[in-house]
């Protein structure tokens, strides 16, 4: 049911604001409110300019959740919040970590949800680094390598 372009990029965008919203409450609340479709299209669309690839997860017709890749960075894990624990979001990052030798991404030191999800796909900490917001930092992660000779994961519900 999954990949690519055949959702509208309207109702990927509004998924992934939607998701977005859902996950950012530390920030203050107008902040959150503003991060609408039309912003996650400019964020999107930008990272498209820059190369990047991006996958969407279809569920019963829509828009359910969305990753990307830029280099071997997977960025932009985000599902819908009516779908997940539906294993969606593995199929994504499962999806987008076999298009790269070695797939790396970046954690929130507060999402602890989305830790456990990499670590039981074999990520682990690099120990690098940086700071986010107020005391939160992203946490580099890298994933399990791959000798290429594995079949690409097909997601399908
Ligand atoms: C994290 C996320 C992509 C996982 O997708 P999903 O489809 O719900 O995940 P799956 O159904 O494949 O796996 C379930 C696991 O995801 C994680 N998870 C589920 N809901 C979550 C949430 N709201 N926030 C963070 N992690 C979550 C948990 O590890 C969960 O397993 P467990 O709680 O039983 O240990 C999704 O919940 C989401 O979009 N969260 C908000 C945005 C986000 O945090 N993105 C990651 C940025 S690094």
């Amino acid at each position: 049911m999954v990949t690519s372009q055949e959702c509208d990029f309207s109702a990927i965008a509004g998924c992934y604001a939607a998701s977005w919203r859902s996950s950012h409450g530390f920030f203050p609340a107008e902040r959150v409110a503003r991060f609408d479709a039309a912003a996650g299209a400019g964020i999107l669309t930008e990272l498209l300019a820059q190369g990047g690839r991006l996958w969407a997860a279809k569920v019963h017709g829509r828009c359910g959740g969305i990753v990307c890749l830029l280099g071997d960075e997977i960025s932009k894990l985000y599902v819908h919040p009516e779908a997940q624990n539906l294993g969606i979001g593995s199929a994504l990052l499962a999806h987008a970590s076999a298009q790269v030798h070695t797939p790396r991404l970046h954690v929130l030191t507060i999402n602890l949800g989305a830790q456990r999800l990499y670590f039981r796909h074999g990520f682990r900490f690099t120990g690098n680094r940086r700071p986010f917001y107020e005391g939160i930092m992203e946490l580099e992660m890298i994933g399990p390598a791959h000798s290429g000779k594995v079949p690409l994961a097909t997601i399908s519900h």
